[in-house]
């Protein structure tokens, strides 16, 4: 299968496009899974009240608003660099009276606008299967994390019981981009979604590629049947 176009402009583009249907979508799509898969990111990261929490491609920041209704006190930045995404999320903040403790700010994984060693967690759902360059991503999370703070990034895998990964890859090759295209009314979009995962390294992979850049006792954690992987690390 070959890579699909993850220029930084086409990607953000495609947020920005998709951004009105977004949160239906995934809450639909997953069958309302997508909640609890964020919540079970935010508890594996063990936060202490007044955690300082990066979540990259934050996207319409239900990854930050998880933190908030779990971690007393927290204060989240959440980047991306779809506006149109952020917007969304912006709302959603304001509405529940969040301006104090969630800052969304539009910027790129290759360049986050956070100070080194200034976050006690970092959090990416979703996301780091989009960027172009995912070490840069991992080597700037390393960065602005301070030693021992923990990292959380929840990405799309694929099931290994053989009756399920039939089942999933039907779901999820022809279902889901014929409802994400009806209801975003974006061509490609849910198509690029299992193209994506698709060449994504498998597992172990992917955490080796994370302790490369300076984390340690590095987990993946399979959940809902390995549809989704929840990787756990420390920084060294
Ligand atoms: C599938 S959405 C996930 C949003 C959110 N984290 C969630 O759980 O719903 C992926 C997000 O990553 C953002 N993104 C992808 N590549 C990025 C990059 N290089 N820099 C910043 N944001 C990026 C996209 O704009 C999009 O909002």
């Amino acid at each position: 299968m070959p890579a699909p176009d993850k220029t930084p402009s086409r990607i953000a583009g495609m947020f920005d496009a998709i951004a009105p249907r977004y949160d239906l979508l995934n809450h639909v799509l997953s069958l309302g899974l997508d909640r609890r898969w964020r919540d079970r990111a935010v508890d594996e990261l063990r936060l202490s009240p007044g955690a300082r929490v990066l979540d990259l491609c934050t996207g319409t920041a239900d990854l930050a608003l998880a933190i908030l209704r779990k971690v007393p006190g927290a204060s989240v930045v959440g980047v991306d660099f779809a506006g149109a995404m952020l917007r969304l999320g912006q709302v959603k903040i304001s509405r529940l009276d969040l301006n104090q403790s969630i800052r969304l700010v539009r910027g790129d994984a290759a360049r986050i606008p956070v100070g080194t060693a200034t976050c006690d967690a970092a959090t990416v759902a979703f996301g780091i299967r989009n960027v172009s360059e995912p070490e840069l991503a991992l080597a700037e999370i390393s960065r602005i994390l301070r030693p021992g703070g923990r990292l959380a990034i929840l990405e799309f895998g694929q099931p290994a019981i053989p009756g399920i990964r039939t089942l999933y890859s039907w779901y999820f090759r022809y279902v889901l981009p014929a409802v994400g295209r009806r209801v975003s009314k974006h061509n490609s979009a849910y198509s690029y979604l299992p193209a994506s995962v698709g060449t994504f390294p498998p597992p172990p992979e992917f955490a080796g590629i994370i302790a490369k850049h300076g984390f340690s006792n590095v987990r993946a954690v399979s959940l809902t049947f390995g549809i989704v992987y929840l990787y756990i690390a420390e920084k060294s």
